[in-house]
């Protein structure tokens, strides 16, 4: 592979608190030399991408997907799901065991490994099941998982609601030193629920999930979490009052990491108005005060970091009426762009954004697995995006099988224009170059 030199762009490599402007060289697949906009890079012999005007920093890790292989390949396959990824400028992703079979011993593991490396075009790290079939009742054989090279345990899509399991998965957790995520939604109060509870649910005549059915599983994994001295992660954190449950956990000191997705930091429940579907997600769309606590939960780092939940469903699917649908949002394609939103309203820094998507998530993960640096002699993971670039949401030219998006028309700013995945430029926006914008060319 012939290196590459990706020029004058401004590089943010968060986790080195790196941001000024500058060249980057990649050779044999890794980081092999950084310098200022006026250094001379070491080798002669090398492709250029000039990347003047654009971001280059780690390539995206994403903590919380769903790429459905196997068993669902209708609604997505490692093949399309990783292509989708690497649009959104992710170089890692984790799948979520929701497959069928559930991934919950070693040849489900070693199945997704494999495929991946023979279909996929970035890294895939798979999500062990946290109990057996993904049923709640016996735990899962976490050492074979482990084993195995899960990077994290849950049983995503579901709760763990036995409260002796969740006890059992968190001891595991010490030894293991794997993070337990959970899916916190007490079921009993959410059974038949279609949305947030509140007056739009009451207009559209939708039964209710209350933020108590999340904060409640919330508040007793947080408690589970300090007396075992084990390490929850809580999935897709969506109310105002969760978010104030994890901060005062954290500052106890407890062993507890979060995430958000950026569904729910930038949508409210107005979106499912009319019966939109695309905009039905479990949990759900919630409202501007739980958006504002949000995003102050990831500027004080009680949310850790973001992932997007990317839950692709089939258009016929989606078509069903409105209690019939399933939950999700097809979520990688979209994510920069809307999450850019935020920075643009001044609501968070860029550089704060970034980290969110990549030292952050390769802390969770450990280092090993995902980079998330462009640290010399790291693997070369980069992703390239221009900050200001305004683009219309069109599913038709999403590489998801899932075309299930609440943005489908619309105007968002800032767009991923080069995936690197171990040096190797996995995706490229041809219709950004063919437009003239002569700062990319090889
Ligand atoms: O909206 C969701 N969709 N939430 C989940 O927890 C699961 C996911 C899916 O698998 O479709």
């Amino acid at each position: 592979m012939k290196s590459l030199l990706i020029q004058n762009g401004r590089i943010i490599d968060p986790g080195r608190k790196l941001d000024e402007v500058g060249s980057l060289l990649i050779a044999g697949g890794k980081i092999s030399w950084v310098g200022r906009a006026k250094d001379t890079p070491p080798d002669a012999d090398y492709d250029v991408l000039d990347a003047k005007g654009l971001i280059v920093c780690p390539g995206f890790i994403d903590l919380h997907c769903h790429l459905r292989q196997p068993g669902f390949e209708g609604q997505e396959t490692i093949a399309t799901g990783t292509m989708a990824a690497a649009r959104g400028g992710f170089t890692t992703v984790c799948c979520m065991p929701n497959t069928e079979p559930p991934l919950d011993n070693k040849s489900t593991i070693d199945y997704v490994k494999s495929t991946a490396a023979a279909e996929g075009i970035i890294r895939v790290l798979p999500i062990g099941c946290i109990s057996r079939g993904r049923m709640g009742e016996e735990p899962a054989d976490m050492d074979e998982l482990a084993a195995a090279g899960v990077v994290a345990f849950s049983d995503d899509g579901e709760p763990v609601l036995n409260p002796e399991l969740m006890r059992r998965a968190l001891e595991y957790s010490c030894s293991s030193g794997l993070p337990i995520i959970d899916h916190c939604e007490d079921k009993t109060l959410s059974e038949g629920g279609q949305m947030n509870e509140g007056k739009i649910s009451a207009e559209l005549e939708l039964k209710g999930i209350p933020d108590t059915a999340e904060e409640s599983i919330v508040a007793r994994d947080l408690d589970l979490t300090e007396k075992t001295g084990g390490w929850v992660h809580i999935a897709h954190v969506s109310t105002g009052g969760a978010v104030d449950l994890i901060r005062r956990a954290k500052e106890k000191g407890v062993r507890v990491t979060a995430e958000a997705t950026p569904h729910h930091l930038t949508l409210t429940e107005e979106r499912v108005k009319g019966c939109n579907t695309s905009a039905k997600v479990n949990p759900p769309l919630r409202t501007e005060r739980d958006v504002k606590a949000l995003i102050k939960g990831l500027k004080d780092n009680t949310i850790d970091i973001i992932a997007t939940d990317h839950a692709p469903h089939t258009e016929a699917e989606k078509r069903q009426q409105f209690d019939l649908a399933p939950f999700g949002i097809s979520g990688f394609e979209t994510a920069l762009g809307s999450l850019m939103g935020l920075v643009h309203r001044g609501d968070i820094s860029l550089v704060s954004l970034i980290n969110k998507l990549t030292a952050a998530p390769a802390e969770i993960i450990g280092k090993k697995y995902g980079p998330g640096t462009l640290a010399i002699g790291a693997p070369a993971d980069v992703t390239i995006f221009d900050p200001n670039l305004e683009w219309t949401v069109d599913t038709k030219d999403f590489a998801s099988k899932g075309k299930n998006t609440p943005l489908a028309g619309e105007k968002l700013k800032g767009r991923v224009v080069a995936t690197i995945y171990g040096g190797k430029v996995v995706y490229r926006d041809e219709g950004v170059t063919m437009k003239g914008r002569e700062t990319i060319k090889r």
